[in-house]
Protein backbone atom coordinates (compact mmCIF):
# COMPACT_ATOMS: atom_id res chain seq x y z
CA UNK A 1 0.00 0.00 0.00
CA UNK A 2 1.03 3.36 -0.58
CA UNK A 3 1.28 5.91 2.08
CA UNK A 4 0.02 8.93 0.74
CA UNK A 5 1.95 12.36 2.71
CA UNK A 6 3.47 10.47 5.31
CA UNK A 7 7.27 10.78 3.42
CA UNK A 8 8.54 12.53 6.75
CA UNK A 9 7.46 10.21 8.83
CA UNK A 10 8.64 7.00 7.08
CA UNK A 11 11.90 8.66 6.30
CA UNK A 12 11.88 8.65 10.22
CA UNK A 13 10.75 5.28 10.40
CA UNK A 14 13.20 4.30 8.17
CA UNK A 15 16.16 5.64 10.68
CA UNK A 16 14.59 4.10 13.14
CA UNK A 17 15.31 0.67 11.30
CA UNK A 18 18.67 1.70 10.45
CA UNK A 19 19.50 2.37 14.20
CA UNK A 20 17.93 -0.99 15.28
CA UNK A 21 20.31 -3.18 12.72
CA UNK A 22 22.80 -0.70 13.90
CA UNK A 23 22.32 -1.91 17.42
CA UNK A 24 20.89 1.18 18.77
CA UNK A 25 17.84 1.50 20.79
CA UNK A 26 15.35 3.87 19.46
CA UNK A 27 11.77 4.19 20.97
CA UNK A 28 8.70 5.52 18.69
CA UNK A 29 5.30 6.53 20.25
CA UNK A 30 2.74 6.97 16.98
CA UNK A 31 -0.08 9.15 18.34
CA UNK A 32 -3.26 10.29 15.94
CA UNK A 33 -7.03 10.51 16.33
CA UNK A 34 -9.11 7.21 15.56
CA UNK A 35 -8.23 6.50 11.34
CA UNK A 36 -5.17 8.95 11.37
CA UNK A 37 -2.99 6.24 10.34
CA UNK A 38 -1.22 4.98 12.97
CA UNK A 39 -1.90 1.25 12.09
CA UNK A 40 -0.81 2.15 8.44
CA UNK A 41 2.30 3.27 9.57
CA UNK A 42 2.79 0.34 11.55
CA UNK A 43 2.27 -1.97 8.38
CA UNK A 44 5.02 -0.40 6.83
CA UNK A 45 7.54 -0.95 9.56
CA UNK A 46 6.42 -4.28 9.79
CA UNK A 47 6.79 -4.94 5.94
CA UNK A 48 10.44 -3.71 6.22
CA UNK A 49 11.14 -5.66 8.92
CA UNK A 50 10.30 -8.83 7.71
CA UNK A 51 12.53 -11.77 8.85
CA UNK A 52 13.36 -9.82 12.07
CA UNK A 53 12.76 -10.94 15.35
CA UNK A 54 9.43 -8.68 16.16
CA UNK A 55 6.89 -8.25 19.29
CA UNK A 56 3.68 -7.04 19.43
CA UNK A 57 1.31 -6.23 22.40
CA UNK A 58 -2.27 -4.79 22.08
CA UNK A 59 -3.91 -3.25 25.01
CA UNK A 60 -7.24 -4.26 25.65
CA UNK A 61 -9.14 -2.54 28.52
CA UNK A 62 -10.93 -4.94 29.83
CA UNK A 63 -7.64 -6.65 30.79
CA UNK A 64 -6.84 -3.34 32.73
CA UNK A 65 -6.86 -4.78 36.28
CA UNK A 66 -4.56 -7.93 34.30
CA UNK A 67 -0.85 -7.13 36.08
CA UNK A 68 1.34 -7.98 33.29
CA UNK A 69 -0.93 -9.12 30.22
CA UNK A 70 0.65 -6.87 28.33
CA UNK A 71 4.20 -8.53 29.36
CA UNK A 72 2.58 -11.71 29.16
CA UNK A 73 1.91 -11.49 25.07
CA UNK A 74 5.84 -9.97 24.75
CA UNK A 75 7.40 -13.28 26.27
CA UNK A 76 4.61 -15.93 25.21
CA UNK A 77 6.74 -16.28 22.53
CA UNK A 78 9.81 -16.91 24.41
CA UNK A 79 8.37 -19.40 27.00
CA UNK A 80 9.83 -21.98 25.31
CA UNK A 81 13.29 -20.90 26.27
CA UNK A 82 12.71 -20.36 29.87
CA UNK A 83 15.25 -23.16 30.95
CA UNK A 84 17.96 -21.17 29.92
CA UNK A 85 17.19 -18.48 32.42
CA UNK A 86 19.00 -18.22 35.45
CA UNK A 87 16.56 -19.82 38.29
CA UNK A 88 15.75 -16.37 40.52
CA UNK A 89 14.40 -15.16 36.71
CA UNK A 90 12.93 -18.02 35.38
CA UNK A 91 10.88 -18.19 38.96
CA UNK A 92 9.44 -14.71 38.50
CA UNK A 93 8.19 -15.00 34.60
CA UNK A 94 6.99 -18.29 35.11
CA UNK A 95 5.58 -17.29 38.64
CA UNK A 96 3.71 -13.54 37.10
CA UNK A 97 2.61 -15.70 34.20
CA UNK A 98 1.04 -18.74 36.27
CA UNK A 99 2.99 -21.27 35.11
CA UNK A 100 4.36 -22.29 38.42
CA UNK A 101 3.14 -21.13 42.12
CA UNK A 102 5.25 -19.01 44.69
CA UNK A 103 5.42 -15.48 46.19
CA UNK A 104 4.85 -12.40 44.21
CA UNK A 105 8.37 -11.71 42.71
CA UNK A 106 9.81 -8.37 42.57
CA UNK A 107 8.81 -6.21 39.53
CA UNK A 108 12.04 -4.84 38.81
CA UNK A 109 13.04 -8.55 38.34
CA UNK A 110 10.52 -9.53 36.75
CA UNK A 111 11.47 -6.44 34.09
CA UNK A 112 15.06 -8.23 34.26
CA UNK A 113 13.70 -11.71 33.31
CA UNK A 114 11.47 -10.49 30.50
CA UNK A 115 15.35 -8.64 29.29
CA UNK A 116 17.45 -11.40 29.44
CA UNK A 117 14.75 -14.08 27.60
CA UNK A 118 14.65 -11.64 24.54
CA UNK A 119 18.39 -11.01 24.99
CA UNK A 120 18.66 -14.72 25.03
CA UNK A 121 16.55 -15.66 21.86
CA UNK A 122 18.48 -12.61 19.66
CA UNK A 123 21.87 -14.23 20.62
CA UNK A 124 20.50 -18.07 19.77
CA UNK A 125 18.37 -16.48 16.42
CA UNK A 126 21.19 -14.79 15.60
CA UNK A 127 23.84 -17.77 16.16
CA UNK A 128 21.49 -20.19 14.23
CA UNK A 129 21.88 -17.54 10.88
CA UNK A 130 25.55 -17.89 11.76
CA UNK A 131 25.58 -21.94 11.31
CA UNK A 132 23.29 -21.49 8.33
CA UNK A 133 25.82 -19.66 6.51
CA UNK A 134 28.62 -21.63 7.71
CA UNK A 135 26.67 -24.77 6.25
CA UNK A 136 26.10 -23.29 2.76
N1 LIG B 1 -1.05 7.81 4.50
C1 LIG B 1 -2.10 7.12 4.07
N2 LIG B 1 -2.35 7.00 2.75
C2 LIG B 1 -3.41 6.32 2.32
N3 LIG B 1 -4.28 5.66 3.11
C3 LIG B 1 -4.07 5.71 4.43
C4 LIG B 1 -2.97 6.43 4.99
N4 LIG B 1 -3.01 6.31 6.34
C5 LIG B 1 -4.07 5.55 6.60
N5 LIG B 1 -4.71 5.18 5.47
C6 LIG B 1 -5.95 4.39 5.40
O1 LIG B 1 -6.88 4.99 6.28
C7 LIG B 1 -7.57 4.02 7.03
C8 LIG B 1 -7.34 4.26 8.53
O2 LIG B 1 -5.96 4.11 8.82
P1 LIG B 1 -5.44 3.28 10.09
O3 LIG B 1 -6.25 2.05 10.29
O4 LIG B 1 -3.99 3.09 9.91
O5 LIG B 1 -5.75 4.33 11.24
P2 LIG B 1 -5.45 4.19 12.80
O6 LIG B 1 -4.82 5.48 13.22
O7 LIG B 1 -4.70 2.95 13.08
O8 LIG B 1 -6.93 4.10 13.39
P3 LIG B 1 -7.40 3.51 14.82
O9 LIG B 1 -7.00 4.53 15.85
O10 LIG B 1 -8.87 3.43 14.67
O11 LIG B 1 -6.72 2.19 15.01
C9 LIG B 1 -7.08 2.68 6.54
O12 LIG B 1 -7.97 2.19 5.57
C10 LIG B 1 -5.73 2.99 5.94
O13 LIG B 1 -5.42 2.06 4.91
MG1 LIG C 1 -5.13 1.24 14.26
Amino acid sequence: MTLLGRRAECEELDGVLADALAGRTRVVVLRGEAGAGKSALLHYVSERSDGWQRARAVGVESELELAYSGLHQFCAPLMDHVDHLPGPQRAALTTVFGLSTGPAPDRFLVGISARTSFRWRSRSRRHARSIRRLQR
